[in-house]
């Protein structure tokens, strides 16, 4: 059994491997899921970001490999698919019926975009893709010429359910794309952090006060800080410590400071 690296009374966090973790977590006992996994794109790794943003700027760019390289566990398109598969057959298991699935896939259009592959794997592992939400991220994105500026959050149920919605949200009636302008992470942070408000914005769309998020591959946190602000109870997985304490510091401070409103209206 492993056991929590934190537990309050509304927290648990563990720094693991989410294959190892999802098996002791009881079936149908989660009310969303909001997940950001791997990209499958060795990003941050071995200065292959720089590399790419020297070609797209044209200039040469300072960079030392020891301390800038921030890689992303299981980030390669093999491991991302192994964890992800993994962590879809389980979502299946511990989702109630009609309870919601999200699943952040970066992409934006290529090289080898990720988000139809995540929605088939949904269908085949015991889930129901729904529908396919773009985020919008704002100004220019990573690449050349098309430019990545957006990424997709694709929702699923579990098979045999629908979807529930909470009609605490504004209202029912949401858009598909989602403006939202990234964070631009400095050279400390998560490589790849969410912004808090996007994931505000479906757990207020799923979620009442008082439900259990899960978020098997929770990074630095963000999820746990939605939840927080929200009301929410929360299970975070993350593998690399060093992340799993800054989501536990990042959870801390978001409760001491008491419920949010978000507004995703004027975000962008
Ligand atoms: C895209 S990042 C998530 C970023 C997060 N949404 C945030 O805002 O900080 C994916 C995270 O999954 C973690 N990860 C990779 N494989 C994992 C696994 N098998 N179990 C748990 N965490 C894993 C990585 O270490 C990384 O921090």
């Amino acid at each position: 059994m492993i056991q929590p690296y934190y537990q309050d009374e509304t927290t648990t966090l563990y720094n693991a491997d989410c294959l190892d973790v999802m098996p002791q977590i009881a079936a149908e006992s989660v009310d969303v899921i909001w997940t950001d996994p791997p990209y499958g794109h060795n990003n941050n790794n071995n200065g292959d970001l720089i590399a790419r943003w020297e070609v797209a700027l044209g200039q040469k760019l300072h960079y030392t490999p020891e301390s800038d390289d921030r890689p992303i566990a299981n980030d390669s398109m093999d491991d991302m698919k192994r964890v992800v598969d993994g962590a879809l057959t389980e979502a299946a298991r511990v989702l109630r019926k009609d309870c919601c699935c999200c699943c952040c896939c970066c992409g934006g259009g290529g090289p080898k975009p990720t988000f139809a592959w995540v929605a088939n794997r949904m269908d085949e592992k015991g889930l129901s893709f729904f529908h396919a939400v773009v985020w919008d991220k704002g100004g220019l994105g990573m690449g050349w010429r098309y430019r990545r500026n957006y990424e997709m959050v694709m929702i699923a149920h579990r098979r045999g359910g629908k979807l529930k919605w909470e009609t605490q949200s504004k209202g029912l009636e949401t858009a598909n794309v989602v403006r939202l302008r990234k964070i631009i992470p400095t050279a400390d942070e998560h490589p790849t952090p969410k912004p808090v408000a996007l994931v505000a914005h479906f757990l207020r769309l799923h979620a009442k006060a008082g439900d259990l998020v899960l978020d098997p591959f929770m990074g630095a946190g963000t999820t746990g800080v939605a939840c927080a602000q929200m009301g929410l109870r929360f299970v975070g997985i993350e593998i690399d410590e060093h992340w799993c304490e800054i989501a536990k510091r990042r959870i801390i401070e978001a409760k001491s400071q008491g419920m949010l409103q978000f507004d995703i209206a004027s975000s962008l």
